[in-house]
């Protein structure tokens, strides 16, 4: 039997990275006949090995999808990839068509979480609720440096007006915001709601909030760099819940240090592989980059927490493992992953 045969014997799912929140969420639906396995660990070069003789491995999104790691998953009898989520940046889809692995994804599981917890962090960083919080329960009931402004009347720019930024959009037109739309692909119902469309370079001259809801590609890495943050409007929010590269972080820093960019909220952070998913309370962090955000009052930093509501977790699970079924029986799946996707 070469490496990427079908076994029928074997329905083995080894799930990398997994938390308790995974391991629940895959506990509470039909398994289809896979049989499950959680590993704590990354998926890695040196972790790879855990999976040999799996057909179906599921990563999720800062586990290491390189060349060497497909190597050694497809050398060890790996069919298929299963993403347990939506973004596929973390996957050398060329190496995966080379060593003849499938990856697949969950393309949709809950556009309404991200899109509702972008707005929470809009409305929270906005009304420095994060300050509020610790404020009164430390005792302190003043309300100095806690202005915040109207949404209502706002430009906010949507940047990739697709399943998630077109909620957004929604909400934040629901908001009575002035809605400008940033993406090569236009939706008629963005249009007749009242949003318009406009280049990046426009957004970023009129925007009051700026809200990234884009994938990460070779066209966007670094969209934020220090050039755009030089064209936003002063006092700009920027809030990012797509992928961390999108923004470049000591653009950002200065941006913030410089008063142009007037508060940030992120959901993810260009090395959040290296922080976030663990419990680091009892350690240093060792990312001066990092520790630098964390000093601005502000700014407000989820920890890649978007995606976490029940109907996501729940849905995740229940498409994970049909594309593990996918993957075992050989069928097709319109979940699946190309380099031309
Ligand atoms: P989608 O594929 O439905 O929409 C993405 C949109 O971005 C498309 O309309 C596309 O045309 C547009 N786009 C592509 N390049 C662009 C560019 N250069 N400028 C502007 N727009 C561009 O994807 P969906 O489901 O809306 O997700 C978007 C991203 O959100 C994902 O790729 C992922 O990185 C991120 N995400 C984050 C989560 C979190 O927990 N923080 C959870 C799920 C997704």
């Amino acid at each position: 039997m070469t490496p990427n045969e079908p076994r029928d014997d074997a329905r083995r799912m080894v799930v990398f990275s997994a938390q308790r929140y995974d391991r629940e969420g895959f506990g509470a639906v039909e398994h289809h006949g896979i049989e499950v396995v959680f590993l704590d660990t990354r998926l890695t070069a040196r972790t790879a090995e855990l999976a040999r003789g799996a057909p179906v491995v599921c990563a999720f999104v800062n586990d290491d999808l390189s060349a060497d790691v497909l190597e050694v998953l497809a050398e060890g009898g790996t069919q298929g990839v299963a993403l347990r989520c939506a973004g596929f940046n973390n996957v050398d889809l060329a190496a995966a068509e080379r060593l003849g692995l499938r990856v697949l994804r969950v393309p949709a599981y809950s556009p309404n979480a991200v899109a509702e917890h972008t707005l929470a962090l809009i409305l929270a960083l906005n009304r420095k609720i994060h300050r509020a919080y610790n404020r009164v329960r430390d005792g302190n009931f003043a309300l100095d440096g806690l202005v915040g402004f109207d949404l209502a009347g706002t430009t906010v720019a949507v940047v990739g007006t697709g399943q998630i930024g077109a909620i957004v959009a929604r909400l934040l037109w629901h908001l009575r915001c002035r809605v400008l739309c940033v993406d090569p692909y236009r939706h008629d119902h963005l249009l007749e709601l009242g949003a318009e469309y406009v280049s990046w370079e426009q957004a970023c001259a009129q925007a009051d909030i700026i809200t990234l809801n884009c994938p990460l590609t070779d066209d966007t890495h670094h969209l934020v760099d220090a050039a755009a943050v030089d064209t936003m409007r002063d006092g700009v929010m920027l809030v990012n819940t797509g992928r961390g590269p999108l923004v470049d972080t000591d653009a950002v820093i200065e941006g913030l240090k410089s008063g142009r960019i007037g508060s940030l909220a992120l959901d993810v952070y260009e090395e959040e592989a290296d922080l976030f998913f663990t419990d680091r309370s009892d350690e240093i962090i060792d990312d001066d980059r990092f520790a630098r955000l964390l000093t601005f009052p502000n700014v407000l930093i989820t920890a890649h927490q978007a995606f976490l509501t029940r109907e996501a977790l729940d849905a995740i699970a229940r498409t994970t493992l049909a594309n593990a079924v996918a993957i075992v029986t050989g069928e097709p799946a319109d979940t699946e992953v190309s380099s031309t996707t």
